[in-house]
């Protein structure tokens, strides 16, 4: 119950590992906001997780400013503050560089990136007039670092959010707000669910995931909940991945069977 007193806003808390997020803070004793775009996953989110903590579910598209200021607007109302915002929501649009829509590529951007940007400035608003500090937490990848040729919109998006994190950290550290990333590698969701059902595919991840198994929503959120926590006190501008060792492996270590 590290989490007793805190509220936290998380986006895109309906599935996938914004909900492991939300069921981990709530663990740690935290009021939770979860915002996300889909309605009925929401409902199901709080109708589920009903007796575990206190949770709201606010609909927002996060790529929308007005959406986001009444996002922010409506948690401070119900819980009166905002410790803590996990960055979470995004999508990805696979396609050849040369065939990718150019309404493909600002979705991806406005979803994944803008998003960070836009309640990064209306929490963060929120936290320095409150004047007792916070963490932010933003969703990255480890396709900052490395990537595929068909996910160019994705790795732009979450190269920048690494990048926007650093600015954010130096920022706001004189408020004493805290902006880390996470990056994952393959993590069981809706989103990588076509790569898994793919045995090919599948193959081809392990062979490059030197721990051997794809990581899980609780993975991501323990990382998550770390840097939300004090223990993370010092910790600030960091992206920090959880790809069972894929991000260190070079090009002359094998891939495994
Ligand atoms: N699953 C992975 O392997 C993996 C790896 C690296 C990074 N990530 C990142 O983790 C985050 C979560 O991904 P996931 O795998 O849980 O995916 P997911 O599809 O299971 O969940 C994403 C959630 O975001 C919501 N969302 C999408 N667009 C939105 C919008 N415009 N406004 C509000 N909510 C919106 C969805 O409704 C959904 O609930 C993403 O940013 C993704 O890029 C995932």
């Amino acid at each position: 119950m590290r989490l007793q007193n805190r509220v936290a806003l998380i986006t895109g808390g309906a599935k996938g590992i914004g909900r492991g997020c939300v069921e981990r803070f709530l663990a740690e004793g935290a009021r939770v906001a979860a915002v996300d775009i889909d309605v009925a996953a929401g409902n199901r989110l709080v109708e589920e997780l009903k007796g575990k903590g206190e949770l709201v579910f606010f609909e927002c598209n996060v790529g929308k400013r007005p959406a986001v200021e009444n996002a922010v607007a409506q948690t401070v109302k119900h819980f009166g503050q905002i410790d803590i915002l996990v960055n979470n929501a995004g999508i990805n649009r696979p396609n050849d560089f040369l065939k990718m829509p150019e309404e493909d590529f600002d979705l991806v951007i406005q979803t994944n990136l803008k998003s960070v940007f836009l309640f990064g400035q209306a929490v963060g608003r929120h936290m320095v007039e409150r004047g007792k500090g916070g963490a932010i937490v933003n969703m990255a990848s480890t396709s900052v670092i490395i990537t595929m040729g068909n996910i160019a919109a994705y790795a732009a998006s979450k190269g920048g959010i690494s990048s926007i994190t650093k600015a954010m950290a130096l920022n706001l550290a004189p408020h004493g707000i805290r902006v880390n990333a996470v990056g994952p590698g393959t993590i069981i969701t809706e989103l990588t669910k076509r790569l898994m059902d793919d045995p090919v595919q599948s193959k081809k991840i392990m062979s490059r995931t030197p721990l051997g198994r794809f990581g899980t929503p609780a993975d991501v959120a323990a990382v998550i909940f770390f840097l939300a926590s004090d223990d993370a006190a010092y910790v600030t501008g960091q992206t920090i991945y959880i790809d069972g060792g894929r991000t260190g492996m070079n090009y002359t270590v094998p891939g495994s069977d």
